[in-house]
């Protein structure tokens, strides 16, 4: 729940980490029924946290996309049908978007404009962005995203789902530097980035003869310390190139310990500055899209057909226009 006036009045989140744990990855059509069971729930619940009543929702934003289909479904049926029972617009929100103007929420907001280094499940990106709905795709990875790469090494590893957090804690325990792993991309004189073959770097470590599993910590710091030094260099670089000093980072990899680490330091050097989302709205959540909905709407975006249920599986950020633009 956000009020353009006093600000994120509460925010609820159901993880769905040990439903799909079991099977070691997201099964889609468990995610959609699961939705369906909690979001109800979940929607009473944020409305008590918030002391807020159906009545007092001027608007309502949904998640239209990118992403599982049938998931986007249930989110566009439930806001849809819910906006028309209260006679309120309804508006579909761009999930990167989301977590793009996430850091906007936190006590010490980023000023526009600034570059966005957008890193979740699914997507690595740099975005120069000069307002909400300005974005200028400026590099994203050719193949596996970061944390998409994080999730498919923590297996090869032998971890658990969800693999990322549980590498970078695997790897706060190691020391980087035996592996030799490779930074691809990192003198491309691009701003694109390419994980995959990281990747078949760590499966060939693992399935050499000299693999000793007491070995992980050691390779997955040198894993982690790799996807950090290619993030950090592509990123300085879109700054310089496009003259900025604001770096927004966003998406569940930016909670990663050593990349912030790694940011703030090569950032503080310079005189920029790096800003990130409050913790918890790191990973996905429905905070920033209620955020990016609102944004909009205060700007003049006008709501499409009521009852209108539409989502985009795959959905370019670039492709967003400015609220009100034509
Ligand atoms: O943005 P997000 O919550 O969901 C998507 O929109 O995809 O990002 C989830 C991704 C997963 O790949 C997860 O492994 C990764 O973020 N992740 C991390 C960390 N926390 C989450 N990767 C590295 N280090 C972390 N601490
Ligand atoms: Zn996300």
């Amino acid at each position: 729940m956000y009020d353009v006036e006093a600000g994120l009045l509460g925010h609820c989140v159901h993880s769905q980490i040990d439903l799909h744990a079991t099977y070691g990855g997201v099964v889609p059509e468990l995610a959609s029924r699961d939705h369906i069971r909690r979001l109800p729930v979940l929607v009473r619940q944020v409305l008590a946290e918030s002391g807020c009543s159906l009545v007092q929702i001027d608007a309502i934003a949904y998640t239209a996309g990118p992403g599982l289909a049938g998931a986007l479904l249930v989110g566009a049926s439930y806001a849809e049908a819910l906006g028309m029972s209260l006679g309120v617009p309804v508006l579909p929100v761009h999930h990167l978007e989301g977590h793009l103007l996430s850091p906007l929420l936190s006590a010490d907001p980023p000023e526009f404009p600034f570059v966005a280094l957008l890193v979740s499940g699914g997507h690595t990106q740099l975005m120069q962005v000069t307002g909400v709905g300005e974005y200028v795709l400026l590099g994203e990875s050719l193949d596996d995203a970061a944390g998409e790469a994080f999730d498919k090494t923590a297996k090869l590893i032998g971890l658990g789902y969800p693999g990322g957090p549980q590498l970078a804690a695997l790897a706060e325990r190691g020391r980087p530097g035996r592996f030799r792993l490779p930074r691809p991309m990192l003198k491309s004189g691009d701003l694109d980035f390419s994980f995959s073959g990281l990747k078949t770097a760590v499966l060939n470590v693992v399935s050499g003869p000299e693999w000793k599993p007491e070995d992980a910590a050691d390779l997955a710091a040198d894993f982690q310390d790799a996807v950090v030094e290619v993030l950090c260099v592509k990123a300085l670089k879109a700054l310089e190139l496009v003259g900025l000093s604001r770096l927004v980072v966003a998406g569940g990899v930016g909670a990663n310990r050593q990349l912030r680490l790694r940011l703030d330091a090569a950032t503080r050097r310079r005189g920029w500055r790096v800003y990130y989302p409050e913790p918890e709205l790191c990973t996905d959540n429905g905070a920033m899209i209620a955020f990016a909905g609102a944004r909009r709407l205060a700007a003049g975006e006008v709501p499409g057909v009521a009852c209108a249920v539409r989502v985009h599986p795959r959905w370019p950020l670039a492709a967003l226009r400015a609220p009100g633009a034509v």
